[in-house]
């Protein structure tokens, strides 16, 4: 089963990136062949400085790979070496129709959150048709908020294959349903946008802050405190060992343990999961070509199975015989 994903390279990540989502990509390397692309075409529709877009990918590929990707078992690139993908989605565009893209909630949240409506944005539904169609994928992880994009692409696939016979494999929507919910710093869901993050590779200092400054309520340190509504506690559950959860859990509701002991607590676990990770991460900052090297490599490998795909789509319409 191939479980192919791409993820937009999205600036800093944090805990709440990593328990919604990498965390669940890792997982897939051990439940089929493995395909993870950094999106940077689709990054494009929203980044104009070209150093940001340059950076931010490559940060990006560092994150997941100090996190576990392993490129050993999964295919993992950079989604613009991979060139056939741009000729799919004009192949794709033929059969693909306007009130399909219309009605993509996606396209319609960014121009109410002020983005200009361009073409890019608009197509951006097809293009990513063509990531899933051009490796013949079985699965797709994704958000909840891709999950219409998924049925785009089902539909075109569906239309392309009816007009010019069975050239794609229709690929499934995996949606898990149980993403964790980060509660960032302030208790509302870890986000960028609400500056509330722990971000996951850092300075010792920036993460120190971020968990010290964790919102608590004034409960005295001798009252019992109930963790169900203790912030420092819902992060810690995600991290720490359920020895350590239901030790501090214990430790809240008695009474005489502060949210000052609970967020030391937190700031161990977090460096005794992550530490080995950033460990990484900086070997593999001090070695780029090493990373390029992993990119270029996979580039090679998705385009083998790329080039046989488009060449059938081509012939099917008539472009080449
Ligand atoms: N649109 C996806 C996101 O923002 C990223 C993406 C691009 C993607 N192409 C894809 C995801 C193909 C899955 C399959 O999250």
């Amino acid at each position: 089963m191939r479980i192919l994903t791409g993820i937009q390279p999205s600036g800093q990540i944090h805990l709440g990136n990593y328990f919604g989502a990498i965390q669940n990509i890792l997982a897939l390397q051990d439940k089929g062949e493995a395909f993870l692309f950094l999106a940077d075409f689709h990054a494009l529709t929203t980044v104009r400085d070209p150093e940001a877009l340059r950076q931010g990918t490559i940060s990006a590929a560092l994150d997941f790979l100090a996190c576990g990707i392993d490129p050993a078992r999964t295919v993992f690139w950079r989604q613009s070496d991979v060139p056939e993908v741009q000729e799919l989605a004009w192949l794709l565009s033929i059969v693909t129709p306007m009130g399909l893209l219309e009605r993509c909630h996606s396209y319609k949240d960014k121009l109410a959150h002020g983005k200009e409506a361009t073409h890019g944005l608009f197509a951006y539904p097809v293009l990513m048709a063509a990531d899933i169609l051009l490796y013949q994928s079985d699965l797709v992880p994704v958000g909840k908020d891709q999950k219409q994009h998924l049925e785009v692409t089902r539909d075109v696939a569906i239309k392309f294959n009816n007009a010019y016979g069975e050239i794609f494999k229709i690929p499934d929507a995996y949606i898990p349903e149980t993403v964790a919910i980060v509660p960032g710093t302030d208790g509302q869901k870890m986000s960028k946008s609400y500056g509330n993050t722990i971000p996951l590779f850092d300075t010792d200092k920036a993460v120190k802050n971020a968990v010290m400054g964790i919102v608590t309520d004034s409960t005295p340190l001798e009252a019992p405190k109930d963790p169900d509504t203790c912030t420092v506690y819902q992060i810690y559950k995600l991290l720490a060992t359920p020895e350590q959860t239901a030790e501090m859990a214990a430790n809240l509701r008695a009474g005489g343990y502060g949210y000052g002991h609970a967020k030391k607590a937190l700031l161990a676990a977090y460096h005794a999961k992550f530490d080995e990770c950033a460990k990484k991460r900086a070997e593999l900052a001090a070695n780029l070509d090493y990373v390029e090297g992993i990119l270029r490599e996979g580039a090679e490998r998705a385009r083998a199975i790329a080039a046989p795909t488009l060449a059938a789509a081509r012939k099917a319409v008539g472009l080449a015989r």
